[in-house]
């Protein structure tokens, strides 16, 4: 490898830059991202168990009014966790995700409990969503984690897929997250591990752009035999006010924001904020 290919990969990149890898379609790293979806305890690529069935319980309850002849789709919906608990509500659901581990997990799952669930390896960005919705739900803090342009474009096909009267419910995590951030760089050698299954060495470095509240953190993998990658986790905060008019210039009625997924009350020092937007 050549130094200027490792410098070019270690340089900060600009605000949004995309990094030369996407882990969550990577063979190796989906595997470890599905270990941490389906741990109960922890809220790593996944909230814990305890949280999502409060989650489900609270979008059926509150949001859905019970309503299960409603539709709703799932977008990143991982190993399915959310969108099979709701078919089991009586729901129709569908789920779309770029992770074909994941969305084998999902189908596996919901055969094994006779579920009926659309799912879809695709990348939603990308693809066309494919009916009418009454939900729409992007859990997990992904709406911040695109580029404007793309939060945009997401914004834009969500209204355009939602039924009148529908609703967008998604989740972003607030700057007060990073209140006590401060910028760091380290690395490490693991002998396989989460980012390769061979050895590799790890570059990782977390920034925080008060002024933008946009967050980074990046990981530059080195491997024998193996291109230099970077992966870059972006995630632009919000709060309200600046959510609500972005909702507005795309097309979105009134917003109704809580604490977390599980309809908390809101609160301005709490790390997440959860958005349900109505259409209309
Ligand atoms: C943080 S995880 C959350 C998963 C799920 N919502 C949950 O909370 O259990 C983000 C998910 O979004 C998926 N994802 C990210 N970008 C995507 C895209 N452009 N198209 C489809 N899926 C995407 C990932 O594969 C991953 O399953």
């Amino acid at each position: 490898m050549e130094i200027h290919q490792l410098l070019a990969a270690a340089a900060k990149p600009a605000i949004f830059q995309k990094g030369t890898a996407q882990m969550w379609t990577d063979d190796h790293i989906s595997q470890q991202m599905l270990l941490a979806h389906l741990d109960p305890g922890t809220d790593a690529a996944s909230r814990n168990l305890q949280t999502i069935d409060r989650s489900a319980a609270w979008i059926h309850r509150d949001i859905c009014q019970e309503n299960t002849s409603l539709k709703i789709l799932d977008l990143g919906c991982g190993p399915g966790l959310y969108t099979n608990r709701l078919a089991e509500l009586g729901y129709e659901v569908t789920g779309i995700d770029f992770s074909a581990r994941s969305i084998r997990h999902a189908k596996e799952q919901a055969a094994e409990t006779g579920l009926s669930v659309r799912y879809l390896n695709e990348d939603y960005l990308s693809c066309l969503l494919p009916d009418s919705y009454d939900l729409i739900l992007m859990i997990y803090c992904d709406f911040g984690v695109f580029d404007e342009e793309e939060r945009r474009a997401i914004l834009g096909k969500v209204h355009a897929a939602l039924a009148p009267n529908g609703k967008f419910l998604f989740d972003m995590f607030q700057p007060v997250r990073y209140r006590n951030h401060s910028d760091s760089r380290s690395w490490y050698v693991e002998n396989g591990g989460f980012w390769r299954k061979d050895p590799y060495l790890c570059l990782e470095s977390s920034s925080w752009d008060e002024k933008a509240g946009i967050h980074l953190d990046s990981y530059t993998i080195l491997e024998e035999g193996r291109s230099v990658e970077t992966y870059h986790l972006w995630d632009k905060t919000y709060i309200p006010d600046e959510l609500t008019s972005l909702l507005q210039q795309n097309g979105f009625g009134k917003a109704e924001f809580y604490g977390d997924v599980t309809g908390s009350p809101y609160r301005n020092e709490s790390d997440t904020l959860c958005a349900v937007a109505s259409r209309e």
